[in-house]
């Protein structure tokens, strides 16, 4: 691999310990629920970008005639392919550099990615050159300008501007939140169309679960993506249908 990336999790079991082993089912859902309504019905060539042991394979494999899974770390695709094999390709790579050709692929989807991207512009040109004409990118974006980070920044408990439109990176993580309008220029400058916003994990917080409960909180999140959350990118992650022109 040529370039050292921000976020290596070549040894690190990413699926015990950041989902089982914590309280992350209303996430994983909210996720599910917006790649179902993003992601095309029927697609040829589809990847799954970044897809790190597949936790989200089951979302596309039924829509895809053929699925291959890239992501950069060892330890991930060979979980991944553990678990699909023969249902998927898995390859190794960097997101910079992707070892596919020019128009390869009717649709793709990245996850819970860019925010490890020093450099979300090349990474997006490169998405842009992998894809056809028309096809598809599901791209999700760790969102700087929620609520909560509004209040830590006015009541000084924070020094992360949520209004400002640079790429933060969060302190002690190897973590970028982006501003929406910075997302957006970024993508069009790629060579992308906008089709479609949500507003996902709207109701991400350890004290909403306790309240409401999770099963309660997972149908509120499913009404509450599209319509004004999403007019108002109010979410900790946006999700974008991309068009590639
Ligand atoms: C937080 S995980 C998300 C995995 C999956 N998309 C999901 O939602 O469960 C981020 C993944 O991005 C991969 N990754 C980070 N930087 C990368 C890069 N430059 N090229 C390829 N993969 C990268 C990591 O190896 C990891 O598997």
């Amino acid at each position: 691999m040529s370039r050292k990336v921000l976020a290596d999790y070549n040894g690190y079991d990413y699926k015990k310990i950041f989902w089982e082993d914590a309280d992350r089912e209303y996430e994983d859902a909210a996720d599910r629920m917006a790649i179902r309504k993003l992601l095309p019905e029927k697609m040829g060539e589809f990847a799954d970008l970044c897809g790190g042991y597949g936790r989200l394979a089951d979302e596309y494999l039924s829509r895809a005639k053929h699925a291959t899974l890239f992501d950069y770390s060892k330890t991930e695709l060979e979980q991944a392919q553990e678990k699909y094999h023969g249902k998927l390709s898995t390859v190794a790579g960097d997101i910079y550099e992707m070892p596919f050709s020019d128009g390869n692929f009717d649709a793709v989807m990245m996850i819970r990615a860019t925010h490890h991207f020093e450099h979300l512009d090349r990474a997006m040109r490169e998405i842009h050159r992998i894809l056809k004409t028309d096809g598809v990118a599901v791209v999700e974006v760790a969102n700087k300008k929620t609520l909560p980070k509004k209040i830590r920044y006015i009541l000084r408990r924070s020094k992360v501007n949520p209004y400002s439109l640079e790429p933060q990176k969060i302190d002690g993580y190897n973590i970028i939140n982006y501003h929406p309008k910075y997302v957006e220029k970024v993508f069009k400058e790629a060579g992308f169309k906008i089709d479609k916003v949500l507003s996902v994990s709207n109701f991400r917080s350890g004290k909403l679960k306790k309240m409401f409960g999770t099963k309660r909180l997972i149908r509120m999140e499913n009404r509450a993506q599209g319509g004004l959350l999403a007019k108002m990118r109010f979410a900790p992650s946006i999700y974008y249908r991309l068009i590639k022109i």
